[in-house]
């Protein structure tokens, strides 16, 4: 597999590409932001395409088939989390993969859900919805940015309650991009009679055999944000006793099968999302080498922070580059001058700022109060993408903070 010579050099891929270069992506823009909304590679947007055409070729030819060829995506794809295809079912995306097991829950008035402070927003709302449905509550454990595995295992030692029912945790958390201890906080959780569901939106792809590292009852994982699959690709896994109850969201034609054939009809939708993900994961493997890859994003995600940082510095009192316990190989957090960024939606509307005047796709997140940038890198990224932040987001950044930039 090719190593990567210098952290300045482009990517190059195995075919002897550059790795920009087989990607779509608009060459005017700069990306950093492959976190929130993954990017598909050419190889693998052209491989959707031949199937759209095919169905669109023939719909009698494709339609009544579908479920034979999802269930076959489903073999192909579930190793890559470590998981059995009989496990596991396709769904559009990591908040439907909530959504199917909230629904499959009865609570009782006094029972009570576990959240943390670093979940994703939509699904701990979909936690607190059914909560409400049952007259149940939602805690939170506040779990410090900087916490080491141990601690957490204590916090969440001490949360658990007579009452605790479900935990719902992330393995790779959005706002602050580090990994979380989710399979021992499972197994701590199963001791005290309580069952956890495990996020693992940002893990396939990140974290090997994903969905068998990440434990708990239930996991889902996007194949639509690093493993670059078209976007509209999840997988949900689970071998729960009680996993016939769970349903897909649409009633369908499958409604007569059990988990998780049932899963693999959902009406006349375009399955190309799920047919295409295995040519994704290819791709990368054939082109990087998956265990590389997360060496190569780990060394230019190293390499942005520290770039990025140093010119933030100077107008942040803590050490700007935010250096995580469990960090993840393809982001980093790097803080932001004080004031700015720190409520979800300052940190969203900062991202569509400079989006707009800069050009630049970023993504900002708020914890605790705190607004940062959170960095993301693929292959395709590069080190002038780096320095393009620097010289065109962090003025603006300074602008919108009231900041007077010092003279160089
Ligand atoms: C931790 C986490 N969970 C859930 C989601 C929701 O993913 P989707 O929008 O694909 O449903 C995201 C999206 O970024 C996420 O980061």
């Amino acid at each position: 597999m090719l190593e990567m010579t210098s952290s300045a050099a482009p990517v190059q891929l195995a075919s002897g590409a550059r790795a920009r270069d087989a990607w779509p992506l608009d060459p005017d823009i700069v990306h950093l932001n492959h976190g929130s909304f993954g990017a598909v590679p050419t190889e693998v947007v052209r491989h959707q395409d031949e199937l759209r055409a095919q169905a669109d070729r023939s719909p009698v030819g494709w339609f009544p088939r579908i479920a034979e060829r999802v269930a076959q995506a489903r073999s192909a794809v579930a190793p890559f989390v470590g998981a059995e295809a009989e496990d596991a079912v396709f769904v559009p995306n990591a908040s439907a993969a909530a959504t199917v097991v909230f629904n499959s829950l009865t609570l009782d008035a006094d029972d009570e859900i576990l959240v943390t402070d670093h979940g994703y927003g939509a699904i701990t709302m979909g936690a607190a919805r059914l909560a409400r449905r049952f007259g149940a509550r939602v805690r939170t454990v506040r779990i410090p940015l900087l916490a080491e595995e141990e601690e957490i295992l204590e916090l969440f030692r001490a949360a658990l309650g007579v009452r605790t029912r479900l935990i719902v945790v992330d393995q790779i958390t959005s706002p602050t991009a580090r990994l979380l201890p989710t399979r021992r906080i499972a197994e701590l959780a199963h001791e005290r009679g309580a069952r956890v569901l495990v996020d693992g939106a940002h893990a396939p792809g990140l974290v090997a055999d994903a969905a068998k590292a990440g434990g708990g009852d239930w996991w889902f994982g996007n194949m639509h944000k690093w493993p670059c699959a078209p976007r509209g690709s999840a997988l949900l896994v689970t071998r729960a006793d009680d996993r016939q109850d769970l349903w897909p969201l649409i009633d369908s034609w499958g409604g007569g099968e059990a988990y998780p054939d049932r899963f693999d009809t959902q009406g006349t939708i375009d399955a190309t999302t799920y047919l295409s993900t295995s040519a994704a994961i290819d791709f990368i493997e054939r082109e990087h080498g998956w265990a590389q890859t997360r060496r190569t994003m780990s060394a230019l995600a190293d390499e942005g922070a520290d770039r990025i940082a140093a010119a933030l510095q100077p107008y942040v009192a803590e050490d700007a580059r935010v250096h995580l316990p469990m960090p993840v190989d393809s982001m980093r957090l790097i803080r932001l001058p004080d004031g700015l960024g720190s409520t979800r939606e300052e940190a969203d509307a900062l991202r569509m700022t400079l989006f707009d005047a800069a050009g630049v796709e970023t993504a900002f997140t708020s914890f605790e109060g705190r607004g940062y940038f959170r960095l993301s890198v693929h292959l395709y990224t590069e080190t002038s993408d780096f320095d393009a932040f620097v010289e065109r987001c962090v003025p603006e950044i300074l602008r919108r903070a009231g900041i007077t930039a010092a003279a160089s």
